[in-house]
């Protein structure tokens, strides 16, 4: 059976360099790196380096950058950080309808607690309007969170513009920034941006370690006590191998950035031409911002074929993709995205993610779309 692997927004292989590069980290340099002797220096030294290899790949200096577990705990530490930090100005946050839920579930976490958040639409596009964020602050705002580019259609958000609103305003301003690293570049010294979430599997590290910028001026409660790691921030002794692949990936992708953005885009693009040709223009509806997005996130919708049919064909041929749906008892709820970006109910509920990675060919592509093809013309002739 084929193996195609089209879901590289929920998670990419770790590449084999990166492997090689963590291996010692399990078992010559093992050490933990707050001890004195020469394992713990050499760990400390390895962890040194790989921050400062992630804060050259995002132009900020390695002291803002805090290693987490994962895109997840950034998120969720930038909320619940600017949240007691900001106590004594107010309990106002906002963000927007279309957040992962990291940052979603945070939120309604401390509207249990008393905070109020406001929740930004979008338009059709998947789209924040400036103006309604600027009508939205208030003088008891403690935190604006909106992510850089969205995990299900891809849409990238006037980040620039929101940072500038929220420093005129003294707002503290944080960025999931998960599905953007790599993918667009990065340059925090010109990015009025206070807290930015990182994590490394989406880039072709390993699971379960992330980071978290956070700039000079910016102040975050620790969220986890103990040990004096990560500048007294995040308690805990340091996963070693993990950070080490975490910066191997980014060094790595820095060497070729551009080269695999434009490969990706390319695969997006004949993946688009080759299933209109096959389906026709009116039978393939693209959800997302047509310019303003991610290059490796395809959000297609085949009116007449319902997601969850979709996914399961598709999965039967040995291809993997995804809906941006959480799977609840066994049936897909529609997507809290589409579902805000207003898209009619036929797009709506026959929508289905593609994410392509640099381990994709163009061979793949017309072997999916031609699959894909015949899948739809079945269910639509049934
Ligand atoms: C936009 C976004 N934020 C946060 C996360 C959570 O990251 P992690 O899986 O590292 O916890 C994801 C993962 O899918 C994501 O896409």
């Amino acid at each position: 059976m084929t193996h195609i692997y089209f879901d590289h927004a929920a998670t990419t292989p770790v590449h084999p360099e990166v492997v090689q590069a963590m291996l010692p980290y399990f078992t010559q340099v093992f050490g933990n790196a707050s001890s004195t002797h020469s394992a713990g220096r050499e760990a400390r030294a390895a962890i040194h380096q790989a921050r400062e290899s992630i804060a050259s790949f995002i132009s900020c200096a390695p002291s803002q950058l805090l290693f987490t577990s994962g895109g997840t705990e950034s998120d969720n530490m930038a909320i619940f950080g600017a949240a007691q930090a900001g106590k004594s100005v107010g309990r106002h946050i906002i963000t927007s309808q279309i957040e992962h839920h990291a940052v979603l579930h945070a939120c309604e976490h401390l509207e249990k607690q008393g905070y109020e958040v406001t929740y930004l639409p979008v338009d059709h596009t998947g789209t924040i309007s400036i103006e309604q964020l600027e009508q939205s602050v208030r003088p008891d705002t403690i935190c604006i969170s909106i992510m850089y580019a969205n995990n299900e259609v891809g849409t990238i958000q006037p980040i620039q513009q929101i940072g500038t609103i929220a420093r005129a305003k003294g707002i503290p301003f944080h960025v999931d920034a998960v599905q953007a690293l790599g993918h667009i570049p990065i340059d925090l010294n010109l990015l009025p941006v206070d807290m930015m979430s990182f994590s490394a599997h989406k880039v072709q590290g390993p699971k379960g370690i992330g980071a978290l910028y956070i700039a000079k001026q910016t102040q975050i409660p620790p969220m986890l006590f103990g040990g004096n790691q990560e500048r007294k921030r995040r308690a805990g002794t340091e996963n070693n191998a993990a950070i080490v692949g975490f910066g191997k990936a980014l060094q790595l992708l820095a060497g070729d950035m551009y080269e695999t953005q434009q490969k990706l885009e390319k695969l997006r693009l004949d993946m688009v031409t080759k299933l209109t040709e096959l389906l026709g223009t009116d039978q393939v509806v693209i959800n997302g911002h047509p310019t303003e997005r991610l290059p490796h996130i395809l959000n297609v919708s085949f009116p007449g074929v319902a997601t969850e049919t979709m996914l399961m064909n598709l999965d039967l041929e040995g291809i993997a993709a995804a809906s941006g749906s959480a799977c609840t008892s066994g049936s897909l709820e529609v997507s809290h995205v589409l579902k805000a970006m207003n898209l009619p109910e036929e797009v709506l509920t026959s929508a289905v993610r593609f994410s392509f990675g640099s381990d994709n060919t163009p061979e793949q592509i017309e072997i999916a779309a031609h699959k894909i093809a015949t899948i739809v013309q079945r269910i639509r002739n049934k």
